[in-house]
């Protein structure tokens, strides 16, 4: 068998259509949605992510603020701007680009974000909603995952699903979302992770296997049931003297082996990336919609 792509590109195409008639409809009610990203230090893959988010919400027409404040912040400070942002209603969500300097406790940060804002869906109050599947907010990763599974027609009812991983920010709220009742989840999960001693043998059994572990190319063909479809969240950096950046992009999968055995997978770069943002945006202008009522 050889696997049909799944394309973040293409899919979150089709959803920044929809977004933009629900902005379109939002300022015909004379509300701009609007998102603010507060970028602390200068770590660059935050600023490339910043900066991208920034230029998608323009391209959209909503409003965007990106706020940088400087590697020396204090814990203080910050509180201080989460709190200006809470109050400002201009700023319909917004989010602190993780990491946080080591001298910042990032889950104080997380936590005095008011939740009706929390576009990431970090706050432990949003986090519980999710889980008992009353969400304002879904995480974006995970929610763009099941986005591409529900518009490439992937069946999930009744279906084994492997998480490989269980970070917060995609394998436990992965596995939460897809147990829920419902389209685009009612599977049957399991999570799987470093400390599983039978890791191979669970994936094999997976009919859909997604993969957000952070280990280049960890997970081998031998791995995965014929006709599998693999979602891969990985994006690991590898050098390669071949490639003009010395450098270039490889998943969490190896995608050349595991391609000819899978009915559908995501390549990477251009599988699952693009739909982060697009999923992001996605609940800045439910954010905006839940103002307006
Ligand atoms: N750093 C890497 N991914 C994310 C994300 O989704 N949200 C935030 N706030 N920081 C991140």
């Amino acid at each position: 068998m050889t696997a049909k792509l799944i394309l973040g590109k293409e899919v979150s195409e089709e959803i920044y259509g929809e977004l933009r008639q629900k902005i379109e409809a939002l300022k015909a009610k004379g509300v701009t949605p609007g998102l603010a990203v507060v970028l602390v230090g200068d770590d660059p893959a935050s600023q490339v992510y910043v900066r991208k988010k920034g230029e998608m919400c323009e391209e959209l027409g909503m409003k965007s603020l990106t706020v940088k404040m400087p590697e020396e912040t204090t814990q203080e400070e910050l509180l201080s701007k989460v709190a200006e942002l809470n109050a400002d209603p201009s700023i319909h969500g917004f989010l602190v680009q993780l990491p946080l300097p080591g001298h910042i406790d990032e889950e104080a940060v997380i936590n005095a974000i008011d939740p009706s804002k929390d576009v990431d869906c970090f706050h432990p109050s949003n986090v519980g909603r999710m889980l008992i599947g009353d969400p304002d907010f879904l995480p974006a990763t995970p929610a763009g995952v099941q986005q591409m599974l529900v518009r490439s027609g992937v069946e999930t009812a009744g279906k084994h699903v492997v998480v490989v991983g269980r970070s917060n920010i995609v394998g436990k709220p992965m596995a939460a979302m897809m147990v829920q009742k419902g389209p685009g989840a009612d599977s049957t999960v399991t999570v799987v992770h470093s400390r599983t001693p039978n890791l191979a043998e669970i994936t094999s059994t997976a009919d859909i296997l997604i993969v957000a572990i952070g280990k280049p190319r960890f997970v081998t063909a031998d791995m995965v049931k014929e006709g599998a479809v693999v979602i891969d969240v990985g994006t690991n950096r590898i050098s390669d003297p071949t490639h003009p950046k010395g450098s270039r992009l490889v998943g969490d999968v190896d995608f050349e082996e595991v391609s000819k055995k899978a009915s559908y997978i995501t390549p990477v770069p251009g599988g699952v990336g693009p739909m982060t943002i697009c999923m992001l945006m996605a609940n800045a202008v439910r954010a905006a919609e839940k103002v307006v009522g």
